[in-house]
């Protein structure tokens, strides 16, 4: 049998394919896997035996609770790591033998900024996970339709991707005590032990009202008060972005009610300060925090406070320029940046109703102008003849600007309301920076909300 040259040549090309076509499978895979041993080691120890715990948190409480039990789970020799759910990609997933999520939902059943990336990203498809056993803790609010909606889905998408449960998940309704107790509980089995160092939630600090201040009489909007207070026989440790929970008066069944203000002062201050709202009804009762904050108490008395931290509000590296974008009392949280000492420049972009009534902190804010603590501010008044304008028109009529700060390295710090401002203010970020940028940037924790 003879073959012809062409067909000699023919074979050769084949198996010169077919041999490139192997040796960069090899490579490739090679790669994938020294990417997975590279990861686990930058993970600490074996990653394979650190216990992961992926938090997804808008307002500090999941963040605080993954620390709590890392710090708990090591205590009892069992290594484990908190990591923001933003920061789990594929190569952590498959590394890791035991992950455990701790979630809240936000907003209307969404998933919190620095877990959005994780949905987009791993949970639109299920992922091949057949080694990996998991936990979950999602917290909520039954008040809302969408009851731990986020924690939920991690859990079915988990499920679905192969991971065995660990426990069932838990719910948390509102911090609920018994909930958080069962969660110690299953971290202790887990761990081995019966000891397992059981937190609990932080002591109230006693604090008492020494300033009282209407911001905005005249104002067709609600009543905005400045309320300072100084603490009572301790010395209290915050940061920019914290947020405070105050204890209302027991009721009859002794029951604690909780309400939470974003602090508008940093320690330095020499006191905690916040911007509150009287929430008034239609039949003109008042809201039971704000009315009994504003109505009820007075200069001289002492009330039940403690603060949490609120790491993914806090303040942005040093060097970097802050643009701080809110409005009515969402001043309190860009405030206490703007008391910070910083290198970088600040921007401030505000909004409410009218600039005779509504010019929360006005003269302080010439004055950091004038200071150059403040580079640049914008207002815009909704109410006043000849503006109309909402605080997200500042940033289309600014599009340039902002994108010009975001090319700098700015960090967004966005604080107010949920659905009357935030909502407005995404979707004009998203229009001038475009909607994978903002995504990076939230991934990136350069865009960072303290939204209610
Ligand atoms: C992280 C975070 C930070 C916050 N920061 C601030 C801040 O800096 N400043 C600030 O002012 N707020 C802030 N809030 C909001 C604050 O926690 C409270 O939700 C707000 O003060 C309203 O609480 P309330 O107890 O006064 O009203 P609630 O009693 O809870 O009432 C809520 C609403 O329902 C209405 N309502 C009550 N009873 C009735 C009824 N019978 N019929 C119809 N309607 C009724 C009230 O008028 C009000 O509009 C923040 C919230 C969060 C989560
Ligand atoms: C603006 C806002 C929206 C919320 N939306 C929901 C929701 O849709 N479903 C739910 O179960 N809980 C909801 N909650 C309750 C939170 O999940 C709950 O307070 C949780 O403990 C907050 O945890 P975090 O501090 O880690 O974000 C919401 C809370 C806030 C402040």
């Amino acid at each position: 049998m003879t073959h012809s040259p062409l067909h000699w040549i023919c074979a050769a090309i084949c198996v010169g394919l077919w041999l490139a076509l192997v040796g960069w499978t090899i490579v490739k895979v090679r790669r994938e896997l020294a990417a997975v041993t590279a990861r686990a080691a930058a993970l600490g120890q074996t990653a394979t035996d650190t216990v992961l715990i992926a938090y997804a948190s808008q307002t500090g409480t999941a963040e605080e609770l993954a620390w709590q039990s890392a710090q708990a789970l090591s205590d009892a020799g069992t290594a484990a790591r908190p990591v923001p759910l933003s920061e789990l990609d594929d190569v952590a997933l498959k590394s890791a033998r035991k992950v455990l999520f701790i979630a809240s939902t936000t907003g209307e059943g969404d998933a919190p900024d620095n877990g959005s990336g994780f949905l987009r990203r791993q949970m639109t498809h299920s992922a091949a996970l057949p080694n990996l056993r998991f936990a979950v803790l999602a917290l909520g609010d039954k008040s809302y339709d969408r009851y731990c909606a986020f924690g939920r889905q991690i859990d079915a998408w988990a499920s679905d991707s192969g991971a065995k449960p660990l426990f069932p998940r838990i719910e948390v309704d509102n911090n609920d005590p018994a909930a958080l107790t069962l969660w110690q509980q299953q971290l202790a089995e887990m761990a081995g032990t019966e000891n397992l160092y059981a937190w609990v939630p932080a002591a109230y600090d006693r604090w008492q009202l020494v300033r009282k201040v209407h911001l905005n009489p005249g104002s067709p909007g609600g009543e905005a008060w400045h309320l300072v207070f100084q603490p009572v026989g301790h010395s209290p440790k915050w940061e920019a972005g914290d947020i405070a929970e105050f204890a209302l008066p027991s009721d009859a069944v002794g029951e604690r009610v909780t309400r939470e203000y974003s602090l508008a002062s940093v320690p330095a201050d020499n006191g905690a300060e916040f911007c509150v709202r009287l929430m008034t009804a239609p039949d003109g009762s008042y809201g039971l925090g704000s009315g009994w904050l504003i109505r009820d108490l007075a200069q001289g008395d002492v009330v039940d406070m403690r603060i949490r931290p609120n790491r993914s509000f806090r303040p942005a590296p040093s060097a970097a320029p802050i643009i701080l974008i809110g409005n009515g009392t969402g001043i309190a949280g860009l405030r206490a940046h703007l008391k910070v000492e910083r290198k970088g420049q600040a921007w401030l972009l505000f909004g409410e109703r009218t600039r005779a009534h509504d010019d929360f902190f006005g003269e302080e804010l010439k004055a950091m102008q004038a200071a150059g603590i403040l580079a640049r501010m914008d207002q815009a008044w909704s109410r006043d003849e000849g503006d109309g304008r909402y605080v997200q028109h500042l940033i289309s009529e600014n599009a340039r600007d902002i994108e010009r700060w975001i090319d700098r390295g700015a960090y967004i710090f966005v604080c107010g309301s949920l659905e009357g401002m935030s909502k407005g203010v995404h979707a004009a970020l998203e229009t001038v920076l475009g909607e994978e940028r903002l995504q990076g940037l939230t991934d990136a924790g350069r865009y960072r909300r303290d939204v209610y």
